[in-house]
């Protein structure tokens, strides 16, 4: 790496180094959005609806407003000045159209109203002393529910235009040897994030800083400027740290807006924790979809046709779908493509991103309908993969950028002992268990957008790094320190990182895990204009000598440097518009190339004989993402991202009440997720992969690659242990013992 700088590098990409916030982390000093003290809080509390679908006919405020301590009640009446933010899904947009509190009723636990107080507790009192009256409606809850609309995704929604279709699918599948027709199906999930849905507001003479956990600091300036009929220069949105998010802290929420109104009316701080119930109704999740796969293959098991068809959950107003066929559709040499998504509108609160949002269920169906093709092939399902492993686009042609799904699956298979496994349903036993093996494809789209950032150096080594990045999480302020630290040739320890703050240079949402491409890509560009003035104004040109008798040479005791990274394939004007709130990423299917991370899971269970109690003792994943900028960060979202796969194969589903679409376990009691006796042995491969072309950083990103085809692969497994092939997930004892 060419450095001017004399000092050994020490924080070489790739490297396991440590987090720079753990420490912060594990000793409590961590600052998330709620834990900023503000000057004399008030407390809000929220008054959400208990029916699904009607209109809010009456609230009585005289008991509440008789509570010591309360300082105001918003409800329909006096928010009117609030403005109607356009839905848009992605980052940056309203999380939904719903944004009023009343009178119509959309959706089971809409805000209603929101009590202020002096202290929480007041408002707590207060809100469960109003009294709602409602005119209400029966609810349509889901797909079976009579009064759903169902449209196509095509005609309404301006993210998915067009489907994949590649020749005559219904030919080929008609004209197969072998073929596959099977119905699939994924239920509700939320991404109950540990750190709630909170919002702090609080304005200075007509500026607003508000502190919200956020995937994108740039969207709740913009948004909620919007939303307060107020210049974007006066807000100013503060989440340096995110206790979690996967998705559903990108867009802007009605809350926002009305604690910043709250917090104008009263000219004092309010500061809303919403609880975990209200995070299930308040924000947005992962709509239950359903699939009808049909695959079709010449003995051999050369595929001729794949069909997919997709129908997804939305709300009444808000065209949400992730249409995953457009992901889908490009893994594997499929001849003829037919591909369709409808959505279908039901009285629910607006869907929204939650990790790997289109691949999940999609590659979940087509996962386990490849493994039904090998079971009726009577082929190994690796082989069956191999045959169909393809360097270019069945639909368009187009290459890919680099490709190492097979090397991922040899790496991962021989770390198995997948040879050791026996395709016979039921033939493996150990006493009472029946012992299964399976596997599946993990793939995600290589996203990036446009990116700027501010880099400083001191003559000492001491370098700041400013961008609007956000750390959700996934260590993304570590390998942003990293690319600093390597690029300017400076220790590690001493690169400061500054993200999550609109007042910094703005990056994209945390969203389509581009994060470390896009904020890696403009930190190394500022990096360079750097090191270009300490290079006497040649760029790389090296001059020989300490950092220090450099700075001296050019009579300057720090050098600071802004970039803007424009990745190929973003319109011209991409930084104007992340300043303005709208980034835009490019990746996966919409380039020159395919880009895509790719991986392969393999997967044990054991199911018990007669209890049919399900276990999943070990998990080998290989994954190849590009460059892997820290190896121990990479391997936690990877391992992290598996155990989330089980968690949708055999745990998660949020229940809706069919009579009354609500949610009925909304807590984390209820709502299951694996804990550490769930999760034995999870063992992450990292398959070296060198891609020069999809960003200046060689990164893939991987935040969102591992969760995918677990579920199938964990699917797969309970199949070859009992012959049963369960196609609605999670896969429950209950679901064993019916057939
Ligand atoms: Mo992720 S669901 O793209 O935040």
């Amino acid at each position: 790496m060419a450095v001017a700088a004399a000092h050994a590098p020490q924080a070489n990409m790739g490297e396991p180094a440590p987090r720079v916030d753990a420490r912060q982390k594990v000793t409590g000093e961590a600052r998330y959005a709620s834990d900023f003290p503000v000057a004399n809080p008030a407390y809000a509390v929220l008054v959400t609806s208990a029916i699904s679908k009607g209109r809010l006919v009456g609230l009585e405020l005289e008991a509440a407003k008789a509570v010591p301590g309360v300082l105001d009640i918003l409800t329909q009446d006096n928010t009117r000045e609030l403005k109607e933010l356009k839905f848009g899904a992605g980052g940056g947009g309203a999380s939904t159209s719903i944004q009023n509190l009343g009178p119509e009723i959309a959706h089971d636990g809409q805000i209603i109203a929101m009590v202020v107080a002096d202290s929480f507790e007041a408002a707590r009192e207060a809100a469960h002393k109003i009294k709602a009256s409602y005119a209400a409606e029966t609810p349509s809850a889901s797909f079976d529910s009579p009064g759903v609309t169902q449209e196509d995704i095509t005609k309404v929604s301006e993210r998915h235009k067009h489907m994949p279709q590649a020749g005559d699918a219904e030919a080929a599948l008609a004209s197969a040897e072998v073929t596959i027709d099977a119905r699939y199906g994924t239920p509700t999930q939320h991404h109950n994030p540990i750190e709630l849905f909170t919002t702090t507001c609080a304005w200075d003479d007509g500026h607003l800083t508000v502190y919200e956990p956020s995937q994108f600091v740039y969207g709740i300036k913009n948004k909620l400027a919007e939303k307060m009929g107020i210049e974007p220069e006066k807000v100013h949105a503060v989440s340096p740290l995110v206790g979690g998010a996967f998705g559903s802290k990108g867009q802007l929420t009605p809350r926002s807006g009305f604690v910043a109104l709250a917090a104008r009316r009263l000219n004092r701080p309010v500061k809303l924790v919403p609880t975990r119930a209200e995070g299930f109704t308040i924000a947005t999740y992962r709509a239950e979809t359903r699939h009808r796969v049909r695959l079709g293959a010449r003995r051999d098991g050369k595929l001729v046709g794949y069909s997919h068809q997709g129908w997804e959950i939305t709300s009444r107003p808000d065209p949400y779908g992730v249409a995953g066929v457009e992901e889908s559709a490009h893994l594997y040499a499929f001849g003829a493509v037919a591909t369709h998504v409808d959505i279908v509108h039901a009285d629910r609160n607006t869907p929204g991103f939650m990790r790997s949002p289109p691949v999940v269920p999609y590659v979940y169906a087509l996962e386990s309908a490849m493994d039904e093709l090998a079971v009726k092939l009577e082929m190994d399902p690796v082989e069956l993969r191999r045959i169909n492993d393809t360097a270019k686009d069945p639909v368009t042609g187009k290459p890919f950028s680099s490709r190492s799904l097979m090397k991922c699956y040899d790496a991962a298979a021989a770390a198995f002992g997948w040879s050791r496994r026996n395709a016979q349903p039921g033939a493996m036993r150990e006493g009472e268990w029946l012992i299964g093996m399976g596997c599946a494809t993990a793939v995600y789209p290589t996203h990036i957008g446009a990116c700027t950032a501010r880099v400083r150096l001191l003559s000492n080594g001491e370098t700041r790094v400013q961008i609007a990045a956000h750390e959700i999480g996934n260590g993304a302020g570590t390998v942003i320190a990293q690319t600093a630290a390597e690029r300017l040739g400076v220790p590690l320890s001493s690169v400061k990182v500054e993200v999550g703050d609109s007042s910094l240079p703005p990056a994209p949402v945390a969203g389509g895990s581009n994060t470390t491409a896009s904020s890696c890509s403009a930190v190394l560009k500022a990096c360079d204009a750097i090191i270009a003035k300490l290079s006497s104004g040649v760029a790389g040109q090296i001059m020989p000598g300490s950092l220090a008798d450099q700075f001296k040479r050019l009579g300057v005791g720090a050098i600071e440097e802004y970039a803007e990274f424009i990745p190929p394939g973003v319109p011209a004007d991409a930084v104007q518009k992340l300043y303005a709130g709208t980034p835009t990423l490019t990746g996966g299917h919409q380039g020159e190339k395919l880009m895509y991370a790719m991986g392969a899971e393999f997967v044990e269970v054991r199911v018990n004989a007669s209890t049919r109690e399900i276990r999943v003792p070990r998990m080998v994943g290989a994954f190849a993402a590009g460059r892997i900028m820290n190896t121990r960060t990479a391997r936690s979202q990877l391992m992290g991202g598996m155990i989330w796969g089980i968690s949708s194969a055999l745990h998660e589903a949020t229940d809706v009440d069919p009579r009354t679409a609500r949610y009925v376990n909304d807590n984390l009691a209820d709502y299951l997720i694996p804990v550490n006796a769930d999760v034995d042995q999870v063992d992450v491969i990292l398959v070296s992969e060198q891609d020069d072309f999809v960003n200046p950083a060689g990164v893939k990103g991987l935040g969102e690659l591992a969760n995918v085809g677990t579920a199938a692969a964990v699917a797969n497994a309970v199949y070859n242990a009992t012959g049963i092939r369960i196609r609605e997930l999670p896969i429950r004892i209950d679901k064993l013992l019916e057939v």
